[in-house]
């Protein structure tokens, strides 16, 4: 215990983040039994739940509520004239720098100034290269013959397979300008610095939607989207006051884009890009009309088929990310006196019950005496409207540990009154409080909950 009353005691650090997910199996370093893959993750049990709820949360934001928003799942082996048209091939890349003596490898943009001006190593002082630029996009081969012509990229954005699809979701959907179009998938990139756990990594997702508007209406769409993201956070029980906008100046605004902001989360390790909002202008779908010969006008049917390029404006933020940024968001320790010990402490991860792997866990006060059948079936009974877990295994304190420590935000205990009366304890993470429940009352009491969650601390 000595060791939490440091100044780290009850605050969430990187490592501190890593290490519960690895124990608790929600994030495992990819291959690890090789020595591991940098910049890649696997998602464990608890993990991929976590995802996938984030997931389904930005996708039912997205779609089912707005009626002008429609999904698509684009390949990720795109054309490679996709690349050159969207200025990939040519624009995304990264300063790089290589140190000739420890052979260590630097974005010349993220070392000491005085370092790149001497050609200094900041790490063993030897001699660095000049600097180059390193494109991020994955490059391999597609077919037997490993030529030129063969060459594939695995997609660095998911935008681009939207702007390749606009025309058929028009004509599929008879969609109206302004409209939308959402998808989440896998984005790569050769990141030079993986660190910060899954925050920046060379394998990620993405979910991103386009929203096409006519050129004009371009503001006033990027502000009504910024508007809209930044209440889907709220929506979504984050911290507030660890979110901020970081507006891009012309050095940093990518090559497409005509004004972008970021809306930053407070990391451990400091304020980062969470998501981003872009005025991409009509830049791609110009480019891909002169790229692919094909016409990417727009015909407004209800305005005397007037034709042109939509603009759009974009909204893309790392599910990744996300869930990084869930996690850190969840994340608290707390001393709590509930067994007469004031140095007892808790680690509890305070996701929205929307949001948590496990939504209820049964919990038998012990195996005999018919305990644990009651306890299953109720269990049973829970599994077909939520997320259920069933612990037996130790002393009942260490199992809320166990699944404060895993988010749960509901356990149920079945206990000998249980047999009795047909009560259980419905327990609530975030306060500890316990309270006796008919059990036939379970499901529509922790939907009530689920609905009316808010986090209190
Ligand atoms: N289509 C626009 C686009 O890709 P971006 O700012 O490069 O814009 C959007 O990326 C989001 O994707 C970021 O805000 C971040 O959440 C996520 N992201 C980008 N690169 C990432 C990486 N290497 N690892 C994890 N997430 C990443």
């Amino acid at each position: 215990m000595a060791e939490q009353l440091n100044e780290y005691a009850g605050k969430a650090t990187m490592e501190k983040i890593t290490s519960l997910a690895k124990r608790r199996g929600f994030v495992f370093q990819s291959s690890e039994i090789y020595g591991g893959q940098n910049g890649a993750w696997d998602y464990g049990p608890l993990g991929i739940e976590l995802k996938n709820r984030i997931a389904a949360a930005w996708w039912k934001e997205m779609t089912q509520l707005h009626d002008d928003i429609v999904g698509l799942d684009a390949a990720i082996l795109m054309h490679p004239r996709t690349w050159e048209a969207s200025g990939h091939v040519e624009n995304f890349t990264d300063p790089l720098v290589d140190c000739k003596k420890c052979k260590m490898r630097f974005r010349a943009d993220q070392i000491p100034e005085e370092n790149l001006a001497a050609k200094k190593c900041p790490e063993c002082g030897g001699e660095l290269t000049d600097t180059r630029k390193f494109n991020l996009m994955f490059k391999t081969h597609i077919g037997p013959a490993e030529d030129t012509a063969s060459i594939i990229y695995l997609r660095p954005e998911t935008a681009q397979g939207i702007y390749v699809n606009y025309k058929n979701i028009i004509q599929s959907n008879r969609m109206k300008i302004p409209f939308g179009i959402a998808q989440i998938g896998k984005a790569f990139r050769n990141e030079i610095v993986t660190k910060n756990f899954i925050f920046r990594t060379c394998e990620f997702e993405q979910m991103e939607m386009q929203y096409f508007v006519k050129g004009g209406t371009d503001e006033e769409w990027f502000n009504e989207w910024r508007r809209r993201r930044w209440a889907y956070y709220e929506k979504l029980g984050v911290k507030m006051d660890h979110l901020r906008w970081h507006q891009h100046g012309p050095g940093e605004l990518a090559h497409y884009a005509k004004d972008a902001y970021d809306i930053e989360y407070l990391f451990p390790m400091g304020w980062r890009e969470l998501e981003g909002v872009h005025n991409r202008t009509d830049y791609d779908l110009r480019r891909h009309t002169e790229y692919s010969g094909k016409d990417m006008q727009y015909i407004d049917q209800d305005n005397n088929s007037e034709r042109y390029i939509p603009y759009i404006i974009e909204t893309s933020a790392g599910l990744t990310r996300n869930v990084l940024m869930i996690l850190c968001d969840a994340y608290d320790e707390e001393q709590v006196a509930d067994k007469g010990n004031d140095d007892d402490w808790r680690t509890v991860l305070r996701f929205h019950p929307s949001l948590a792997p496990v939504t209820v866990a049964v919990l038998p006060l012990m195996k005999k005496d018919g305990l644990a059948e009651l306890a299953q079936d109720i269990r049973r009974e829970l599994k077909e409207d939520f997320a259920t877990d069933y612990d037996q295994a130790g002393a009942i304190g260490r199992r809320y540990r166990r699944q404060d420590e895993a988010g749960t935000p509901f356990c149920v205990t079945v206990d000998y009154q249980s047999k009795e009366d047909g009560t259980v304890t419905l327990r609530f993470r975030d306060s500890m409080e316990q309270i006796r429940v008919p059990k036939a009352e379970l499901t529509s009491r922790l939907r009530q909950e689920i609905k009316e969650y808010k986090r209190t601390k």
